[in-house]
Protein backbone atom coordinates (compact mmCIF):
# COMPACT_ATOMS: atom_id res chain seq x y z
CA UNK A 1 0.00 0.00 0.00
CA UNK A 2 1.28 3.50 -0.40
CA UNK A 3 1.30 5.44 2.56
CA UNK A 4 2.29 9.29 3.56
CA UNK A 5 3.35 10.07 7.04
CA UNK A 6 3.48 13.42 7.59
CA UNK A 7 5.79 14.82 10.54
CA UNK A 8 8.48 13.51 11.03
CA UNK A 9 9.42 13.35 14.61
CA UNK A 10 9.49 11.04 17.61
CA UNK A 11 6.28 9.18 16.23
CA UNK A 12 5.93 10.08 12.55
CA UNK A 13 9.94 8.68 11.82
CA UNK A 14 9.10 5.70 13.77
CA UNK A 15 5.34 5.31 12.12
CA UNK A 16 7.09 5.93 8.80
CA UNK A 17 10.26 3.20 9.04
CA UNK A 18 8.17 0.85 10.74
CA UNK A 19 5.61 1.21 7.56
CA UNK A 20 8.29 0.64 5.43
CA UNK A 21 9.25 -2.74 7.38
CA UNK A 22 5.89 -3.91 6.83
CA UNK A 23 5.76 -3.86 3.00
CA UNK A 24 4.43 -0.70 2.75
CA UNK A 25 5.40 2.11 0.00
CA UNK A 26 6.19 5.43 2.02
CA UNK A 27 7.19 8.53 1.60
CA UNK A 28 7.68 10.79 5.05
CA UNK A 29 7.17 14.30 4.77
CA UNK A 30 8.36 17.23 7.46
CA UNK A 31 8.90 21.33 7.26
CA UNK A 32 12.01 20.81 8.99
CA UNK A 33 14.58 20.28 6.48
CA UNK A 34 17.67 19.40 9.00
CA UNK A 35 15.61 16.33 10.14
CA UNK A 36 14.78 15.36 6.44
CA UNK A 37 18.37 15.37 5.29
CA UNK A 38 19.03 13.03 8.07
CA UNK A 39 16.00 10.52 7.85
CA UNK A 40 16.69 10.58 3.87
CA UNK A 41 20.82 9.72 4.10
CA UNK A 42 19.20 7.32 6.48
CA UNK A 43 20.26 8.57 9.79
CA UNK A 44 18.19 8.19 13.01
CA UNK A 45 17.85 11.90 14.26
CA UNK A 46 17.23 10.61 17.69
CA UNK A 47 17.89 7.45 19.81
CA UNK A 48 15.51 4.81 19.45
CA UNK A 49 16.28 1.23 19.67
CA UNK A 50 15.53 -0.41 16.17
CA UNK A 51 14.78 2.50 14.37
CA UNK A 52 18.31 3.02 12.87
CA UNK A 53 18.26 -0.57 11.21
CA UNK A 54 14.69 -0.03 9.84
CA UNK A 55 15.42 3.44 8.57
CA UNK A 56 18.28 1.57 6.00
CA UNK A 57 16.56 -1.09 4.98
CA UNK A 58 13.81 1.13 4.06
CA UNK A 59 15.79 2.86 2.22
CA UNK A 60 17.42 0.37 0.58
CA UNK A 61 14.78 -1.20 -0.51
CA UNK A 62 13.49 1.74 -2.22
CA UNK A 63 10.03 1.51 -0.37
CA UNK A 64 11.00 4.27 2.43
CA UNK A 65 11.24 8.54 1.17
CA UNK A 66 11.43 11.84 2.60
CA UNK A 67 10.78 14.82 1.36
CA UNK A 68 10.19 18.48 2.53
CA UNK A 69 7.44 18.53 -0.08
CA UNK A 70 4.15 18.24 1.11
CA UNK A 71 3.26 16.94 -2.81
CA UNK A 72 4.87 13.87 -2.78
CA UNK A 73 2.05 12.49 -0.48
CA UNK A 74 -0.04 12.58 -3.61
CA UNK A 75 -1.33 8.91 -4.90
CA UNK A 76 -0.76 7.68 -1.27
CA UNK A 77 -4.28 5.52 -0.14
CA UNK A 78 -3.89 6.79 3.74
CA UNK A 79 -2.23 9.85 5.03
CA UNK A 80 -0.76 9.45 8.69
CA UNK A 81 -0.63 12.87 10.35
CA UNK A 82 2.09 12.78 13.40
CA UNK A 83 2.79 16.03 13.47
CA UNK A 84 3.39 17.22 17.47
CA UNK A 85 0.59 18.63 19.83
CA UNK A 86 2.91 20.36 22.82
CA UNK A 87 1.62 22.44 25.66
CA UNK A 88 0.81 25.67 24.62
CA UNK A 89 2.94 28.16 26.00
CA UNK A 90 1.53 30.10 29.12
CA UNK A 91 -1.16 27.66 29.65
CA UNK A 92 -2.23 24.26 29.61
CA UNK A 93 -3.94 23.06 26.92
CA UNK A 94 -1.97 21.44 23.09
CA UNK A 95 -1.03 24.06 20.87
CA UNK A 96 -3.08 22.40 17.73
CA UNK A 97 -1.24 24.90 15.47
CA UNK A 98 1.03 22.23 13.69
CA UNK A 99 -1.85 19.47 13.41
CA UNK A 100 -4.27 22.35 11.81
CA UNK A 101 -1.30 23.35 8.92
CA UNK A 102 -0.48 19.81 8.58
CA UNK A 103 -4.08 18.91 7.42
CA UNK A 104 -4.28 22.55 5.69
CA UNK A 105 -1.23 21.95 3.81
CA UNK A 106 -2.35 18.19 3.04
CA UNK A 107 -6.09 18.73 1.70
CA UNK A 108 -5.51 20.26 -1.96
CA UNK A 109 -3.62 17.31 -2.48
CA UNK A 110 -5.96 14.46 -1.46
CA UNK A 111 -8.02 12.06 -4.09
CA UNK A 112 -11.40 10.97 -3.75
CA UNK A 113 -11.62 7.94 -1.39
CA UNK A 114 -7.94 8.80 0.44
CA UNK A 115 -7.97 7.84 4.01
CA UNK A 116 -6.71 10.58 6.28
CA UNK A 117 -5.46 9.01 9.96
CA UNK A 118 -4.78 11.24 12.80
CA UNK A 119 -2.20 9.91 15.19
CA UNK A 120 -0.98 12.88 16.95
CA UNK A 121 -2.61 12.95 20.60
CA UNK A 122 -5.12 15.62 20.56
CA UNK A 123 -7.93 16.92 23.07
CA UNK A 124 -11.25 15.21 21.84
CA UNK A 125 -13.06 16.63 19.84
CA UNK A 126 -10.43 18.05 17.46
CA UNK A 127 -11.34 14.90 14.66
CA UNK A 128 -14.83 16.17 14.35
CA UNK A 129 -13.77 19.99 13.62
CA UNK A 130 -11.17 18.74 11.03
CA UNK A 131 -13.60 16.01 9.17
CA UNK A 132 -14.92 18.44 7.25
CA UNK A 133 -12.03 19.75 5.07
CA UNK A 134 -11.14 16.44 4.57
CA UNK A 135 -14.49 15.13 3.51
CA UNK A 136 -15.16 18.13 1.15
CA UNK A 137 -11.90 16.89 -0.73
CA UNK A 138 -13.75 13.18 -0.96
CA UNK A 139 -11.39 11.86 1.59
CA UNK A 140 -12.41 9.72 5.10
CA UNK A 141 -10.81 10.90 8.59
CA UNK A 142 -10.20 8.52 11.17
CA UNK A 143 -8.31 9.01 14.57
CA UNK A 144 -5.80 6.20 15.32
CA UNK A 145 -3.89 7.02 18.32
CA UNK A 146 -0.52 5.86 19.05
CA UNK A 147 0.26 4.46 21.93
CA UNK A 148 3.83 3.69 21.55
CA UNK A 149 6.46 4.03 24.73
CA UNK A 150 10.02 5.59 23.88
CA UNK A 151 12.57 3.41 23.58
CA UNK A 152 10.16 0.53 22.52
CA UNK A 153 8.76 2.49 19.51
CA UNK A 154 9.54 0.20 16.47
CA UNK A 155 8.27 -2.99 18.44
CA UNK A 156 4.88 -0.95 19.68
CA UNK A 157 4.71 0.39 16.46
CA UNK A 158 4.77 -2.70 14.29
CA UNK A 159 3.07 -5.00 17.11
CA UNK A 160 1.05 -3.13 19.24
CA UNK A 161 -0.97 -4.34 21.82
CA UNK A 162 -3.96 -2.99 20.73
CA UNK A 163 -5.18 -0.76 17.95
CA UNK A 164 -7.62 1.57 18.14
CA UNK A 165 -9.70 3.43 14.50
CA UNK A 166 -12.09 6.16 15.52
CA UNK A 167 -14.35 6.71 11.85
CA UNK A 168 -17.27 8.05 10.95
CA UNK A 169 -20.71 6.83 11.04
CA UNK A 170 -21.67 4.97 7.61
CA UNK A 171 -20.36 2.85 5.13
CA UNK A 172 -17.34 5.77 4.61
CA UNK A 173 -16.16 4.68 8.34
CA UNK A 174 -17.01 1.07 7.41
CA UNK A 175 -14.52 1.37 4.95
CA UNK A 176 -11.71 3.20 6.38
CA UNK A 177 -11.98 0.79 9.27
CA UNK A 178 -11.00 -1.79 6.66
CA UNK A 179 -8.39 0.30 4.53
CA UNK A 180 -6.79 0.22 8.54
CA UNK A 181 -7.12 -3.37 8.77
CA UNK A 182 -4.84 -3.73 5.58
CA UNK A 183 -1.88 -1.19 6.83
CA UNK A 184 -1.84 -3.01 9.83
CA UNK A 185 -1.67 -6.11 8.31
CA UNK A 186 0.62 -8.51 10.73
CA UNK A 187 -0.90 -7.35 13.85
CA UNK A 188 -4.21 -7.91 12.55
CA UNK A 189 -2.82 -11.54 11.44
CA UNK A 190 -1.37 -11.87 15.19
CA UNK A 191 -5.80 -11.25 16.12
CA UNK A 192 -4.14 -8.15 17.95
CA UNK A 193 -7.47 -6.35 19.38
CA UNK A 194 -8.87 -3.79 16.91
CA UNK A 195 -11.28 -1.67 17.88
CA UNK A 196 -13.21 0.64 16.03
CA UNK A 197 -15.22 3.20 17.33
CA UNK A 198 -16.64 6.98 17.08
CA UNK A 199 -13.81 10.02 16.84
CA UNK A 200 -14.33 11.24 20.54
CA UNK A 201 -13.88 7.89 22.04
CA UNK A 202 -10.40 7.19 20.04
CA UNK A 203 -9.46 10.59 21.22
CA UNK A 204 -10.28 10.01 25.14
CA UNK A 205 -8.79 6.31 24.80
CA UNK A 206 -5.19 8.06 24.38
CA UNK A 207 -5.58 10.79 26.97
CA UNK A 208 -7.39 8.00 29.18
CA UNK A 209 -4.67 5.90 28.81
CA UNK A 210 -1.81 8.38 29.60
CA UNK A 211 -4.06 9.71 32.62
CA UNK A 212 -4.50 6.45 34.49
CA UNK A 213 -0.60 5.68 33.96
CA UNK A 214 0.55 8.99 35.58
CA UNK A 215 -2.06 8.59 38.24
CA UNK A 216 -0.62 5.13 38.73
CA UNK A 217 2.55 6.98 39.58
CA UNK A 218 1.68 9.41 41.46
CA UNK A 219 -0.41 6.79 43.46
CA UNK A 220 3.10 5.32 44.60
CA UNK A 221 4.76 8.19 44.73
CA UNK A 222 1.90 9.53 47.53
CA UNK A 223 2.23 6.34 49.05
CA UNK A 224 6.24 7.02 49.43
CA UNK A 225 5.43 10.11 51.04
CA UNK A 226 3.47 9.19 53.38
CA UNK A 227 6.02 5.65 54.05
CA UNK A 228 8.86 8.61 54.66
CA UNK A 229 6.89 9.73 57.36
CA UNK A 230 6.25 6.51 59.11
CA UNK A 231 9.66 3.95 58.20
CA UNK A 232 7.67 2.20 55.63
CA UNK A 233 9.48 0.64 52.42
CA UNK A 234 7.45 1.84 49.25
CA UNK A 235 8.91 -0.58 46.82
CA UNK A 236 7.89 -3.97 49.35
CA UNK A 237 4.51 -2.20 49.47
CA UNK A 238 4.44 -2.20 46.00
CA UNK A 239 5.28 -5.80 45.66
CA UNK A 240 2.94 -6.80 48.35
CA UNK A 241 0.01 -4.71 46.60
CA UNK A 242 1.33 -5.25 42.90
CA UNK A 243 0.69 -9.18 42.97
CA UNK A 244 -3.25 -8.18 42.93
CA UNK A 245 -3.92 -9.01 39.48
CA UNK A 246 -6.22 -5.98 39.42
CA UNK A 247 -3.54 -3.83 40.92
CA UNK A 248 -0.52 -5.36 38.71
CA UNK A 249 3.21 -4.18 39.82
CA UNK A 250 4.10 -2.50 36.48
CA UNK A 251 3.94 1.54 36.54
CA UNK A 252 3.91 1.07 40.54
CA UNK A 253 7.51 2.02 40.48
CA UNK A 254 8.44 5.26 43.09
CA UNK A 255 10.90 7.73 42.52
CA UNK A 256 11.29 10.97 41.18
CA UNK A 257 8.13 10.63 38.93
CA UNK A 258 7.16 10.73 35.55
CA UNK A 259 8.65 13.29 32.90
CA UNK A 260 8.98 12.93 29.19
CA UNK A 261 7.38 14.45 26.05
CA UNK A 262 3.80 12.81 26.72
CA UNK A 263 2.48 12.28 30.47
CA UNK A 264 3.07 15.42 31.89
CA UNK A 265 1.68 17.78 29.12
CA UNK A 266 -1.45 15.06 28.39
CA UNK A 267 -2.50 15.12 31.33
CA UNK A 268 -2.39 18.85 31.89
CA UNK A 269 -4.11 19.12 28.08
CA UNK A 270 -6.57 16.72 29.53
CA UNK A 271 -7.57 18.96 32.41
CA UNK A 272 -8.17 22.05 29.89
CA UNK A 273 -9.85 20.52 27.74
CA UNK A 274 -12.22 19.42 30.24
CA UNK A 275 -12.38 22.36 31.86
CA UNK A 276 -13.79 24.19 28.47
CA UNK A 277 -16.19 21.40 28.43
CA UNK A 278 -17.89 22.31 32.02
CA UNK A 279 -16.67 19.03 33.37
CA UNK A 280 -13.08 20.29 34.83
CA UNK A 281 -14.15 18.39 38.14
CA UNK A 282 -14.17 15.01 36.71
CA UNK A 283 -10.57 15.21 36.27
CA UNK A 284 -9.66 17.97 38.85
CA UNK A 285 -7.16 14.84 40.53
CA UNK A 286 -5.60 15.42 37.84
CA UNK A 287 -4.28 18.37 39.06
CA UNK A 288 -3.12 16.29 42.22
CA UNK A 289 -1.44 13.71 39.99
CA UNK A 290 0.78 16.71 38.81
CA UNK A 291 1.44 18.73 41.87
CA UNK A 292 2.59 14.80 43.72
CA UNK A 293 4.87 14.26 40.35
CA UNK A 294 6.60 17.89 40.59
CA UNK A 295 6.88 17.21 45.07
CA UNK A 296 9.10 14.21 44.20
CA UNK A 297 11.94 16.26 42.49
CA UNK A 298 11.81 18.76 45.34
CA UNK A 299 12.18 15.40 47.82
CA UNK A 300 15.06 14.09 45.66
CA UNK A 301 17.26 17.42 45.94
CA UNK A 302 15.84 17.66 49.37
CA UNK A 303 17.34 14.44 50.38
CA UNK A 304 21.05 15.53 49.09
CA UNK A 305 20.83 18.54 50.89
CA UNK A 306 20.33 16.25 54.09
CA UNK A 307 22.82 14.10 53.26
CA UNK A 308 25.19 16.41 52.89
CA UNK A 309 24.77 17.91 56.25
CA UNK A 310 22.43 20.56 55.26
CA UNK A 311 23.65 22.50 52.16
CA UNK A 312 24.58 21.48 49.29
CA UNK A 313 26.65 24.81 48.43
CA UNK A 314 29.97 24.19 46.51
CA UNK A 315 29.50 21.13 47.14
CA UNK A 316 30.26 18.39 43.88
CA UNK A 317 27.36 15.98 43.16
CA UNK A 318 27.45 13.39 40.34
CA UNK A 319 24.03 13.04 38.68
CA UNK A 320 23.31 9.95 37.09
CA UNK A 321 20.87 10.61 34.27
CA UNK A 322 19.35 13.15 32.53
CA UNK A 323 17.10 11.33 30.17
CA UNK A 324 13.61 11.39 31.63
CA UNK A 325 13.80 7.28 31.49
CA UNK A 326 16.67 4.66 30.53
CA UNK A 327 16.70 3.69 26.63
CA UNK A 328 16.09 6.74 25.27
CA UNK A 329 18.25 10.21 24.70
CA UNK A 330 15.14 12.87 25.07
CA UNK A 331 15.33 15.03 27.77
CA UNK A 332 11.58 16.63 27.29
CA UNK A 333 10.23 17.61 30.87
CA UNK A 334 13.08 15.23 32.11
CA UNK A 335 12.72 14.81 36.05
CA UNK A 336 16.09 13.71 35.94
CA UNK A 337 17.79 17.21 34.37
CA UNK A 338 15.39 19.06 36.57
CA UNK A 339 17.04 17.73 39.82
CA UNK A 340 20.47 18.12 37.98
CA UNK A 341 19.50 22.05 37.68
CA UNK A 342 17.60 22.57 41.07
CA UNK A 343 21.03 21.31 42.74
CA UNK A 344 23.03 23.36 40.54
CA UNK A 345 20.42 26.51 41.72
CA UNK A 346 21.66 26.13 45.38
CA UNK A 347 25.27 26.19 44.77
CA UNK A 348 26.11 22.69 43.90
CA UNK A 349 28.87 21.69 41.54
CA UNK A 350 26.85 18.97 39.57
CA UNK A 351 28.41 16.57 37.04
CA UNK A 352 25.80 15.11 35.27
CA UNK A 353 26.09 11.63 33.10
CA UNK A 354 24.24 10.11 30.89
CA UNK A 355 24.77 7.13 28.60
CA UNK A 356 23.02 8.38 25.75
CA UNK A 357 21.45 12.04 26.68
CA UNK A 358 24.13 14.55 27.63
CA UNK A 359 24.56 16.23 24.51
CA UNK A 360 20.39 17.05 24.00
CA UNK A 361 21.02 17.99 27.76
CA UNK A 362 23.69 20.36 27.12
CA UNK A 363 21.36 22.55 24.28
CA UNK A 364 19.06 23.15 26.80
CA UNK A 365 21.23 23.62 30.24
CA UNK A 366 24.70 24.29 28.76
CA UNK A 367 25.16 25.94 32.71
CA UNK A 368 25.66 22.37 33.70
CA UNK A 369 28.54 20.47 33.52
CA UNK A 370 28.67 16.93 32.06
CA UNK A 371 30.61 14.17 31.51
CA UNK A 372 30.43 11.35 28.91
CA UNK A 373 32.17 8.97 31.00
CA UNK A 374 30.38 7.33 34.08
CA UNK A 375 34.17 7.34 35.81
CA UNK A 376 34.94 11.22 35.34
CA UNK A 377 31.21 11.94 36.51
CA UNK A 378 31.94 9.94 39.82
CA UNK A 379 35.64 11.03 40.68
CA UNK A 380 35.99 13.59 43.56
CA UNK A 381 32.26 14.01 43.95
CA UNK A 382 30.61 13.98 47.39
CA UNK A 383 27.38 12.67 46.51
CA UNK A 384 25.93 10.47 44.09
CA UNK A 385 22.34 10.95 43.12
CA UNK A 386 20.65 8.17 40.44
CA UNK A 387 18.06 10.00 38.49
CA UNK A 388 17.48 7.56 35.30
CA UNK A 389 17.56 3.83 36.01
CA UNK A 390 19.82 2.95 33.30
CA UNK A 391 21.69 -0.51 33.27
CA UNK A 392 24.75 1.05 33.20
CA UNK A 393 23.82 2.60 36.91
CA UNK A 394 21.48 -0.18 38.21
CA UNK A 395 23.23 -3.26 37.11
CA UNK A 396 27.03 -2.67 35.92
CA UNK A 397 27.54 -0.32 38.70
CA UNK A 398 29.34 -1.94 41.15
CA UNK A 399 29.27 -0.08 45.07
CA UNK A 400 33.01 -1.09 45.22
CA UNK A 401 34.13 0.72 41.93
CA UNK A 402 32.03 3.54 42.51
CA UNK A 403 33.58 4.03 46.20
CA UNK A 404 37.11 4.00 44.42
CA UNK A 405 36.68 7.26 42.66
CA UNK A 406 34.31 9.32 44.56
CA UNK A 407 35.06 11.64 48.11
CA UNK A 408 32.23 10.68 50.30
CA UNK A 409 30.17 7.22 49.99
CA UNK A 410 26.57 9.20 49.95
CA UNK A 411 23.94 7.71 47.52
CA UNK A 412 20.77 8.75 46.98
CA UNK A 413 19.01 6.26 44.31
CA UNK A 414 16.02 8.61 42.96
CA UNK A 415 15.01 5.57 41.11
CA UNK A 416 14.87 3.38 43.99
CA UNK A 417 16.26 0.75 41.32
CA UNK A 418 20.08 0.07 43.27
CA UNK A 419 20.64 -3.22 45.69
CA UNK A 420 20.51 -0.69 48.78
CA UNK A 421 21.78 -3.34 51.15
CA UNK A 422 24.95 -4.33 48.70
CA UNK A 423 25.00 -0.50 48.84
CA UNK A 424 25.16 -0.57 52.65
CA UNK A 425 27.33 -3.00 52.81
CA UNK A 426 30.14 -1.58 50.75
CA UNK A 427 30.10 1.13 53.31
CA UNK A 428 27.93 3.16 51.97
CA UNK A 429 25.29 5.82 53.13
CA UNK A 430 21.88 4.71 50.74
CA UNK A 431 18.78 6.83 50.76
CA UNK A 432 16.14 5.87 48.72
CA UNK A 433 12.92 7.26 47.48
CA UNK A 434 10.14 5.94 50.09
CA UNK A 435 12.36 3.88 52.00
CA UNK A 436 13.63 3.97 55.26
C1 LIG B 1 4.06 7.13 27.63
C2 LIG B 1 3.04 5.98 27.57
O1 LIG B 1 3.53 4.87 28.32
C3 LIG B 1 2.79 5.60 26.13
O2 LIG B 1 1.82 4.56 26.06
C4 LIG B 1 2.31 6.81 25.37
O3 LIG B 1 2.09 6.51 24.02
C5 LIG B 1 3.32 7.93 25.50
O4 LIG B 1 3.57 8.23 26.86
P1 LIG B 1 6.70 7.30 27.40
O5 LIG B 1 6.56 8.78 27.53
O6 LIG B 1 7.62 6.74 26.38
O7 LIG B 1 5.28 6.64 27.12
O8 LIG B 1 7.20 6.79 28.83
P2 LIG B 1 6.75 5.77 29.96
O9 LIG B 1 7.51 4.52 29.83
O10 LIG B 1 5.30 5.71 30.07
O11 LIG B 1 7.35 6.54 31.23
C6 LIG B 1 6.89 7.86 31.54
C7 LIG B 1 7.60 8.39 32.75
O12 LIG B 1 7.12 7.73 33.92
C8 LIG B 1 9.11 8.23 32.78
O13 LIG B 1 9.69 9.43 33.24
C9 LIG B 1 9.34 7.11 33.75
O14 LIG B 1 10.58 7.19 34.38
C10 LIG B 1 8.20 7.32 34.72
N1 LIG B 1 7.80 6.11 35.47
C11 LIG B 1 7.33 5.03 34.79
C12 LIG B 1 7.87 6.11 36.86
O15 LIG B 1 8.27 7.09 37.48
N2 LIG B 1 7.47 4.98 37.52
C13 LIG B 1 7.01 3.88 36.88
O16 LIG B 1 6.67 2.90 37.57
C14 LIG B 1 6.94 3.90 35.47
Amino acid sequence: MRISVIGCGYLGAVHAAAMASIGHEVVGVDIDERKIAELAAGRAPFFEPDLQQILEDGIGSGRLSFTTDIAAVRGAAVHFIGVGTPQQEGGYAADLTYVDAAVDALIPHLRPGDIVAGKSTVPVGTAARLADGIERAGATLVWNPEFLREGWAVQDTIDPDRLVAGVPAGASGEHAAEVLREVYHTAVAKKTPFIVTDYATAELVKVAANAFLATKISFINAMAEIAEVTGADVTQLADAIGHDVRIGRRFLGAGIGFGGGCLPKDIRAFSARAEELGRGESVSFLREVDAINMRRRDRAVELVVAALGGSVFGRRVAVLGAAFKPHSDDVRDSPALDVAVRLKGLGCDVVVTDPAAVPNAARIHPQLTYADDLDDALRGADAVIVVTEWDEYRRHLTPEHAASLVAGRIVVDGRNCLDAAAWRESGWSYHGMGRP
